[in-house]
């Protein structure tokens, strides 16, 4: 997930306009960032890594008075968070420039056919192939028919902007997936990832569906679809504050990371399933690193140790290889027995958790192969792995981790099928299952109204039970975590058939115990632990698979869709999650940032 930016105007000067639409958008990544202005006298271009106030001081040396331009902010999907690879990108002769968010998944193909034709790359990012592919086709003087003739052979998810210096009174705009919005003004016209890019401008927008190309001049916008036929997009306007377009329109970070994570789970699994087969590369082994470890060593810290939890039963499962999940904490100080056949895996979201990073340098400095799981190109976690899969899941800002936890998991998910394949237990049906969990994670958004009800029942209580069995259970850690960290409420997760050797006791009249009802196999027992609770007065609440008897003995639940067992923990973790954002809001404490927490913990 990027920031894009874009204005073109009569006179007025594009610069502050590009750089305060930047520092609305710089939720959406900060690791790099640049603007690019064009007139008749060519690009100009500032770029460098680090946050915006980096790039401000750069501003300086750009021309000033030039109507033109387009800017981003980068979240690195792509090659490192390095000055090269800063967008915007240029072609070779410096005519044409393009920012970017998204992914080209093609690009590998596409530069290697650019570069057998002449053109020379500067940066690793796939979207450098942009500017070269509209360079190919003659973009410099044409530029809206090269961008449509690019459009043809590029794959993936993206939006883009393209300027050229040779006619640099349009911005030609592209979306696929990616979203893009146009800012209608007088006498100027805006582009933005979201509305908050020009809302400080201009109020009436024009939003991007998928496919659409549009040229954007100072007095028009022509809007057209791939075949090249002019389409209207409705005006709409926009009565949202700043602060709130930031937030997509919602209050907190945390409900946008919930409400968008169907989407995320598409970007994450885009491109890693080809053919109905989990492609390695794509998240970062090879056949042979895949096929050499007898065991593997999961390290992590908070919720990322709850999704290692769920990789551990997955892998178990699914490749019969056996897996340890430690708390980093604990593991770097446990004299860990370790050797050449385990593979150690790190899993964190910032790629910076101190405890997480020594357990990895402790494992490399015993010779063992490393692997890790990380939303952060270019975290320290990821550079100092032998090998590394991203979980693309854009910025998380709450503290809080949603988004990224379920994208953890689908990535362990996508590892558990590969190793499972090789060791001859291949499940087509499951890899072709993960395709439809983002169509099912709009559906279980849909059917959550009752979260409410029980969140408001939830947020006059102490004390919180969660019980499940199996994959359940480890829900459940996760499920009471998100109610303690946002809501402060007393919370603990127990394996359901555990509950009698010891906490039963706490149970008594009107307290809450949410069960997690998605493991087939054990569902019956669950239910007599949850008949257990409910003799002793416990109010029952489930978040159950759909499938099962209406009859269940739970006071309220929350049926979810499910296609299959394994692939229920990302979907079962929305209403979790949504019990305990509501929660958090009906006794008014600070969602997006609770007290005593910080997002990334870089000390012990
Ligand atoms: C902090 C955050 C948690 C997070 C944990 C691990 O404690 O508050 O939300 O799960 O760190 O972070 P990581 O970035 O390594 O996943």
């Amino acid at each position: 997930m990027c920031g894009i930016v874009g204005f073109v105007g009569e006179k007025e000067d594009a610069l502050p306009f590009i750089f305060n639409g930047l520092k609305r958008l710089e939720y959406r990544g900060y690791d790099s960032a640049g603007i690019a202005l064009a007139s008749k006298s060519g690009i100009a271009i500032q770029k460098t890594q680090g946050k915006l106030a980096a790039l401000g001081e750069l501003l300086e040396a750009l021309p000033s008075g030039i109507p033109c331009g387009i800017g981003h902010t980068r979240w690195a999907t792509h090659g490192r968070p390095t000055n090269e690879n800063a967008h915007p990108h240029t072609d070779c002769q410096g005519e044409i420039a393009t920012v970017h968010n998204g992914i080209i998944e093609n690009f590998q193909t596409l530069r290697e056919e650019l570069i057998a034709k002449g053109h020379r790359f500067q940066s690793d990012t796939d979207t450098e192939v942009i500017p070269h592919l509209l360079e190919e086709y003659g973009g410099a003087e044409d530029l809206v028919g090269a961008v449509r003739q690019a459009e043809t052979r590029l794959q993936g998810a993206y939006a883009f902007l393209a300027i050229s210096s040779r006619d640099p009174e349009r911005i030609v705009a592209v979306r696929r997936t990616s979203p893009l919005i146009i800012g209608l003004g007088t006498n100027a016209n805006y582009l933005g990832s979201d509305f908050s890019a020009f809302l400080a401008a201009t109020k009436r927008a024009q939003i991007l569906e998928n496919g659409d190309m549009a040229v954007v001049t100072p007095h028009s916008v022509v809007i057209t679809d791939k075949a090249g036929s002019r389409i209207d997009r409705p005006v709409i306007t926009v009565d949202w504050d700043i602060k709130q377009a930031e937030r997509g329109g919602y209050p907190h970070f945390m409900l946008k990371e919930i409400m968008e994570q169907p989407d995320v789970w598409g970007d994450c699994l885009l491109g890693r399933i080809r053919d109905n087969e989990v492609v390695p590369q794509e998240i970062g082994l090879t056949w042979d690193q895949l096929a050499e470890y007898q065991r593997i060593q999961i390290v992590a810290a908070g919720t990322a140790y709850h999704a290692g939890l769920i990789g551990k039963a997955l892998i178990e499962r699914l490749a019969r290889i056996p897996v340890n999940v430690d708390v980093a904490s604990e593991f770097r100080y446990a004299s860990p027995i370790l050797d050449r056949g385990t593979m150690v895996m790190a899993i964190s979201q910032s790629g910076e958790t101190a405890d997480t990073l020594a357990c990895l340098r402790l494992a490399r400095e015993q010779g063992v192969f490393t692997y890790s799981i990380t939303n952060t190109v270019g975290s320290t976690v990821a550079r100092e792995s032998d090998a590394v899969a991203y979980t693309l899941a854009g910025p998380e800002i709450a503290v809080a981790s949603t988004k990224a936890y379920t994208t953890q998991i689908l990535v362990l998910s996508l590892l558990a099928l590969l190793l499972a394949r090789i060791k001859g237990r291949a499940r087509p049906d499951l890899v072709q299952g993960m395709l439809q969990l983002p169509f099912l994670g709009h559906k279980v958004l849909k059917g959550i109204d009752g979260i409410t009800t029980m969140a408001e029942r939830m947020a006059g209580t102490h004390d919180v039970f969660y019980i499940g069995r199996g994959l359940d259970y480890a829900l459940a850690m996760e499920g009471q975590l998100k109610i303690k960290e946002i809501s402060y409420l007393h919370a603990e997760a127990y394996p359901a058939g555990e509950l009698k050797h010891g906490t039963l006791a706490l149970i008594k009249e009107g307290v809450p115990v949410v069960a997690i009802l998605t493991e087939h196999d054990v569902w019956e027992k669950t239910v007599s632990n949850i008949l257990e609770v409910k003799a002793r007065g416990a109010e029952v609440w489930g978040i159950v698979d759909e499938r099962f008897p209406a009859t269940l003995p739970i006071d309220h639940y929350i049926p979810i869709p499910i296609g299959d067992t394994l692939l229920a923990p990302v979907l079962a973790a929305i209403p979790l999650q949504l019990l305990a954002y509501y929660t958090a809001v009906a006794r008014g404490e600070d969602v997006d940032q609770p007290r005593n927490l910080a997002k990334s913990v870089t000390v012990e």
